[in-house]
């Protein structure tokens, strides 16, 4: 494993099966009161620049569960939403802590940030990739499915973070990739690049429909991200036929599973329908991101 997470390209398939079988061994634990204080003793910082829910819960919870401590920087009030540059707060960052959570806009600050620091640094997700939340979907198809190898993975909406890091991750684990976007929604050209030299077979189509035919799974999300709030009223019409409906999912694999990183805006990108019928496997989704993100804390901040 590298030093930091800060996108699921920078990861061989070794890795990530690593992480996955690492978050199975944490699940289970948890599910079995077996304690673990791996980390006891060690601190994380977690920068968030935009909102979060189930990020700042899990990594806070997750270094409690392995016997440390998380604390929570808010952009707006912390020296950094002052303009503190990111190289100063990194060095003064790993002098306290032992590794660092960073939630913001640019990837080019989280690679400077990971740069400078000479802790671990995590990406909680950025505008171009949210490699935990992937992880966690991967762990969770593997979990129902049993592999995922050989499975058609297809994703419907915008080419934002969520698309691109599904893509990856998708593809070094063997799956096959699908995706369904507006022309002007693609992914980012560096995730294309990638998909195309891939060993699996990777298809971005404009009908939603061509994405999930015969898929083993199939994934969303908001049509507008964080950061891009101005642009709902613009986005809600180009991307009003990329809903996940009932009549959708007619098309795909008979047991194929519906994931979806939350928050969801139901009867825009999912209908409310399609989300209660997959509930359960979403918010197992939910839950694994506590699980694979303390394996991650463990591979990247054990001693
Ligand atoms: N899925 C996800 O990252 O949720 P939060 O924005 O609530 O952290
Ligand atoms: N694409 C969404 C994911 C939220 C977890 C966003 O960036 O806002």
């Amino acid at each position: 494993m590298k030093k930091d997470l800060l996108k699921l390209l920078d990861l061989t398939r070794e890795d990530i099966h690593e992480i996955l079988d690492t978050a199975d061994q944490m699940k289970f634990s948890q599910k079995h009161r077996i304690a673990h204080d791996h980390l006891k003793g060690k601190t994380l910082a977690m920068i968030f620049k935009k909102n979060s829910t189930r990020t700042r819960v899990s990594f806070e919870v997750g270094m409690y569960q392995l016997g440390g401590h998380a604390l929570f920087l808010s952009g707006h009030e912390s020296q950094i939403g002052r303009g503190e540059p990111v190289e100063d707060t990194a060095r003064v960052l790993a002098r306290y802590c032992d590794g660092i959570m960073i939630r913001t806009f640019a990837q080019a600050e989280v690679e400077e940030l990971a740069r400078k620091a000479s802790i671990p640094v995590i990406n909680g997700l950025t505008d171009f990739a949210h490699p935990c939340q992937v992880l966690a979907d991967l762990m969770t198809i593997r979990e129902k499915m049993t592999r995922l190898e050989g499975l058609k993975l297809a994703f419907v909406g915008d080419g934002n973070n969520m698309a691109n890091s599904l893509i990856v991750g998708g593809l070094k684990c063997g799956m096959d990739v699908s995706v369904a976007c507006p022309e002007g929604y693609d992914p980012d050209p560096v995730v294309l690049d990638f998909a195309r030299t891939a060993d699996r077979k990777f298809e971005l189509v404009r009908a939603p429909a061509d994405a999930v035919r015969d898929a083993d799974v199939v994934i969303t999300d908001v049509w507008a991200s964080m950061g891009q709030e101005e642009e709902r009223a613009v986005r809600a019409k180009t991307f009003a036929g990329y809903c996940i409906n009932g009549e959708l999912m007619k098309l795909t694999h008979p047991g194929c599973m519906v994931q979806h990183c939350l928050p969801a805006h139901k009867g825009e990108e999912i209908s409310a329908e399609v989300f209660e019928a997959h509930a359960d496997e979403i918010f197992e989704e939910a839950e694994n991101r506590l699980h694979a993100q303390k394996a991650v804390l463990y591979l990247l901040m054990r001693d």
